[in-house]
């Protein structure tokens, strides 16, 4: 079995499918040119595009994917004759005669244990090639652009500001273990707005939050697929700290839908909080509804941080205010925490099957 072929994933795409089966125009014989396709969001915005040139559009959408694997799987790429992967740095220019119609710039690394071990590309590919993806923005007169950037640009945030919106400017160490990402990301931003005000290069900036599902890396550390991994292990699932700090938890089928959306919209020159500000949880709880959700008995464990990233500067809490997206996209959260679990442990479980079967081991 493929993994592309996942029961859930496929489920997943269906379902997007047929949110944007209304925004055919939008897609039929667009070229969309997303970095960051081989990562865990970029794969769901890949599969839905050749679910719709499959079942949905009349002329199909065209793509061409950019990824040079840092953290990407090679495995992720779904190539066909109207989507192109090429591999490639960001942080170098890219040139291409295509024309393009859509630019979505999702490449990053994201996960806390993937920037500290890679600080300088991850630095880079929030600036340079941000950089790289307006110019080639410019000069192919785009649509619209969209900038992958992140919730971390408010750093730990005065509770006074959680829910947090768009209008608070964060707090952020500008030389704290977190800066690489994060104040990359926030010049990322500058960039795009002076683009836009410069340029008039029809930019978007989204800052996700915790966005979690089917597809993410198995080894990507961040908490949710940490834990989902431990249990599988039949390890204890590891808590930093004392459990206090919360994340609000986004299933990716909901931030896809957004991501679109906002691409396709006219809101140029503004940045939107993507989340779900209704699954508000603090890491100890998640931990206790990832033990109840698991088919099995697993225990719970607080450990110590094992990185600085985790330690004093790991935000105390995380929860969007999307008030201003939903005052410009049709949005509401489909996906509550529970069955956005549900749906992940679901494709953990079709992927271990995959590996273990090969063993002759199946899951308890
Ligand atoms: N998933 C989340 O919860 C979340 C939250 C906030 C922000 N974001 C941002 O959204 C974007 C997508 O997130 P994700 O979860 O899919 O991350 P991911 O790590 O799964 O995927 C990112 C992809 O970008 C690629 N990449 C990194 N540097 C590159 C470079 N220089 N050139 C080409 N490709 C490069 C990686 O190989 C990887 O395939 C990232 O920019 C991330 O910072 C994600």
């Amino acid at each position: 079995m493929n993994k592309a072929d996942s029961v859930i994933i496929k489920k997943d795409i269906e379902n997007l499918a047929e949110i944007f089966s209304k925004y055919k125009s939008h897609f039929e014989g667009k070229c969309f040119l997303i970095t960051g396709a081989g990562g865990f969001l970029g794969k769901y915005m890949v599969l839905l595009l050749k679910h719709l040139n499959d079942k949905v559009l009349s002329k199909p959408a065209t793509a061409i994917l950019l990824d040079n694997y840092v953290t990407g799987y090679n495995s992720n790429i779904a190539s066909d004759e109207n989507i192109t992967f090429i591999k490639h740095n960001v942080i170098e220019p890219f040139s291409t005669d295509k024309h393009i119609d859509y630019i979505i710039h999702a490449a990053g690394i994201a996960s806390p244990v993937y920037y500290t071990r890679f600080p300088i590309e991850t630095m880079d590919v929030g600036t340079l090639g941000t950089r790289h993806m307006l110019e080639l923005a410019r000069e192919k007169k785009v649509k619209s652009f969209l900038f992958t950037s992140s919730s971390e640009v408010y750093g730990d945030p005065d509770n006074k500001f959680v829910p947090t919106p768009e209008t608070y400017n964060g707090n952020v160490s500008i030389i704290g273990p977190r800066a690489c990402y994060d104040e990359s990301k926030r010049f990322g931003e500058t960039m795009c707005v002076t683009f836009f005000k410069t340029y008039n290069i029809p930019v978007k900036i989204v800052r996700p939050f915790n966005v979690y599902g089917p597809g993410i890396r198995q080894d990507d550390y961040r908490v949710l697929p940490n834990y989902i991994e431990h249990a599988l292990r039949h390890e204890a699932l590891p808590v930093h700290g004392d459990g206090k700090n919360t994340r609000a938890f986004c299933y990716i089928n909901d931030s896809i839908e957004m991501i679109f959306k906002l691409l396709f919209s006219d809101a140029n020159g503004e940045s939107f909080n993507i989340g779900n500000p209704n699954e508000e949880k603090s890491v100890l709880d998640l931990a206790k509804l990832v033990a109840e959700l698991m088919p099995f008995k697993v225990e719970i464990a607080y450990t110590e941080p094992p990185l600085a990233v985790y330690a004093k500067s790991d935000p105390k809490r995380r929860c969007p205010d999307i008030s201003k997206l939903q005052s410009v996209i049709d949005f509401q959260p489909k996906y509550n925490l529970r069955t956005g679990i549900q749906r992940t442990i679901q494709w953990y479980q079709e992927e271990y099957n995959i590996k273990l079967e090969e063993h002759n081991i199946k899951l308890q």
